[in-house]
């Protein structure tokens, strides 16, 4: 028997999508305002869901207020009021997307859970915008 036990986030960033190795026409042409060379922002929304088996001991699957410490030292104290472009290592050479994004997040968090713990991470960028991402 499995129960998923998931955790909601939020982290507000600026980002830009283009390519440094196309030309601006192209870059205009593909990723539109999301190219804006100022930069532009979202309030993202991301829910971390954990599934496991119930520990029989504790009832829990994950104790949330691990899953909730993992999200902030690995998620919002990274990534909140940064530019994703400039201030995150991990998209010094990675178009900042929401799917890019929704996989480093989901990678940060995996190496901290036990490896008997499923993880999907799913990111809004906008309410009605999203990714999810599950290994
Ligand atoms: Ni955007």
């Amino acid at each position: 028997m499995k129960v998923t036990v998931s955790r909601r986030a939020h982290f507000n960033a600026a980002h830009r999508l283009y390519r440094k190795d196309w030309s601006d026409e192209k870059n205009n042409e593909i990723f539109g305002k999301c190219n804006n060379p100022n930069y532009h922002g979202h309030n993202y929304e991301l829910i971390a869901s954990v599934t496991g088996k119930i520990d029989q001991e504790t009832g829990y699957v994950i104790d949330i207020k691990i899953l909730k410490d993992i999200i902030k030292t690995e998620v919002e104290d990274v990534f909140d009021h940064k530019n994703l472009n400039l201030d995150v290592p991990e998209f010094k050479d990675l178009n900042p997307t929401a799917e890019n994004i929704v996989v480093v997040i989901y990678n940060k968090i995996k190496v901290r859970l036990g490896e008997h713990l499923e993880l999907e991470v799913t990111l809004y960028e906008t309410p009605r915008n999203f990714v999810s991402y599950s290994g």
